[in-house]
């Protein structure tokens, strides 16, 4: 007899539904098992922990949840059943707890220890806080990939982005430098986060960006930049909402400095964000000192996913210690929040299943991960992510940029005088010893800062594999691909630096209003 409830009826007698028995099932428990692998992959290792299992057995009765309300096929339904009982056996026999909703396993030392921020993988090591390798070619993208278990951005992928918005795909993704997005659980394992957004979008259903800065200082650098210049042109191609949140409270947290100065320094970079050209018709940015208090959606949110994460699991993900603050173990609640459409009841209506895609480089990726383990046990969508590469220090590939290192990059405040003078006496050259061997041998353009500068901002992709080829035959010197690089982005600043002063307070004020967008949710 079927159960008026197989996902309450299991939990609490047991009682099994439909025979496991046709092909058809046979075929959809493998395609079942391949996903949860794959998720298990997408979470950085195999289901082993206590607290693993935990989240299967959690996520797998979303899923039959799902199935019903969708009055999938009864086979698939059954066979997703059989599914949650074998994971609950598992939960039980690594965990010697019964699966209870809602309660996550006790005194579980493993639980989120597979999961750590630092990729720490040869000697690359990156997380929210440091990015650092000894390649001077940077870090081995390739290899974070498969660490984070994350995916490559293919150029399928790409060329269907062009195909759906019809417009030819920005340079960051021709080249490589939004490198990687997260695969999702469900329905199949070839069906991937960005697809799914692309899916949405061709059937009409919105979806909306969000992407954030921690203001640790008034100015901002170039590799700041990077996230913000992508979300405003997908913004401009999908026409959606995006919100910007401006972490003050996690700079005051980590850093050395007063509330007053962070939240000033958020306004501040709001200024710089803004002078990125975002429309705030369809543009929120909120500091989270502010708004936390001012949203009846935010604080719900941030409390729901605090309940369901454990201090065992923020110490995996991020390495806190017993002597951190209590704001800092707390915080990754609050930049998890903004992924979910509830946070934000003004644009969305209270409506609670609308996507979310974020753009961010690449260190952003532990708060993320975290995210998408809670939002289906608090019954919302996973976000999707796209990440990027890091636009490299002058010194050279090997670290992150430092806004405390005014040698280390290029701010958006520089002067056309300083832009020059630091690409050419910082800018880390692959060009030889003298003029002589440069002709004869060449440069290697692979550990060339003004090369790798360019591939991130001169637009023309011919004239850029020119200047690769010429550098890499030695037909052009380094002073010469310094020269290209200081004409390409001195007046790039220039005009960042004119459209910034025409952001006035008042326009920050209608930017940072918690109001209704130009969308109808
Ligand atoms: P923050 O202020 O460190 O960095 C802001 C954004 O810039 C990216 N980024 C870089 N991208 C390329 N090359 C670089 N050298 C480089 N340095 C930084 C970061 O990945 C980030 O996307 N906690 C966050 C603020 C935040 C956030 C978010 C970021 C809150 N919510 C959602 C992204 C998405 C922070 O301190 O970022």
């Amino acid at each position: 007899m079927q159960c008026a409830d197989e996902w309450s009826c299991i939990s609490e007698t047991g009682c099994d539904c439909t025979p496991f028995s046709s092909w058809a099932a046979v075929c959809t428990l493998a395609h079942i098992l391949a996903d949860t692998m794959t998720d298990s992959q997408t979470d950085g290792a195999a289901a082993e922990s206590p607290m693993e299992f935990y989240e299967k057995v959690t996520a797998q009765g979303e899923a039959v949840r799902e199935l019903k309300t969708g009055k999938a096929p009864k086979e698939e339904i059954d066979v997703a059943v059989k599914l949650l009982l074998q994971l609950k056996l598992d939960y039980k026999r690594v965990s010697g707890q019964d699966y209870k909703a809602g309660c996550p396993p006790t005194d579980s030392p493993a639980s989120g220890e597979s999961v750590p921020a630092a990729a720490e993988d040869g000697d690359d090591l990156v997380d929210p806080w440091t990015v650092a390798t000894s390649n001077a070619k940077g870090v081995d993208y390739e290899k974070l990939i498969v660490r984070f278990g994350s995916s490559k951005i293919e150029a399928e992928l790409i060329e269907r982005m062009e195909r759906v918005t019809g417009q030819k795909a920005h340079r960051f993704l021709r080249r490589g430098i939004f490198f990687s997005h997260r695969r999702v659980q469900q329905p199949c394992p070839s069906a991937l986060d960005m697809h799914q957004i692309l899916d949405a979008y061709e059937n009409k259903k919105s979806f909306y960006l969000y992407t954030g800065r921690g203001p640790s200082s008034e100015a901002m650098h170039m590799g700041h930049l990077i996230p913000f210049i992508f979300t405003k042109w997908l913004q401009d191609v999908f026409d959606i909402p995006l919100v910007i949140q401006l972490t003050d409270d996690e700079k005051y947290l980590w850093k050395d400095l007063t509330l007053e100065d962070c939240h000033r320094y958020a306004v501040e970079n709001a200024k710089d964000i803004i002078a990125c050209g975002f429309d705030v018709n369809k543009t929120f940015i909120f500091s989270d000192l502010d708004y936390m208090g001012m949203s009846s959606g935010f604080y719900r949110n941030v409390v729901k996913i605090q309940k369901h994460v454990t201090f065992n699991q923020v110490k995996g993900i991020f390495g806190f210690t017993d002597s951190d603050c209590i704001g800092k173990i707390s915080f990754p609640a609050i930049q998890a929040a903004p992924s979910f459409s509830t946070s934000f009841p003004q644009i969305f209506n209270g409506r609670k299943d609308i996507q979310c895609l974020i753009p961010c480089a690449i260190d952003q990726d532990p708060y993320f991960r975290m995210t998408r383990d809670v939002a289906p046990r608090i019954g919302y969508p996973k976000p999707a992510l796209l990440h990027s590469t890091f636009f490299p220090a002058l010194q050279g590939a090997q670290t992150k940029m430092s806004a405390s290192d005014p040698n280390s990059s290029i701010f958006l405040t520089d002067t056309a005088k300083q832009i020059k003078n630091k690409i050419n006496k910082h800018a880390f050259s692959g060009g030889r010893d003298t003029v002589e061997e440069h002709r004869k041998h060449g440069g290697d353009a692979d550990v060339d800062v003004s090369f790798m500068y360019l591939t991130f901002f001169l637009e023309d992709d011919e004239k850029l594999e020119q200047i690769r080829q010429d550098y890499t035959s030695g037909a052009l010197l380094t002073g010469e691909l310094k020269k290209c690089l200081i004409e390409t982005l001195q007046p790039m600043i220039t005009q960042h630096q004119e459209r910034r002063k025409q952001v006035t307070d008042e326009t920050v004020k209608q930017f940072m209003t918690p109001r209704k967008l130009d969308f109808h949710f």
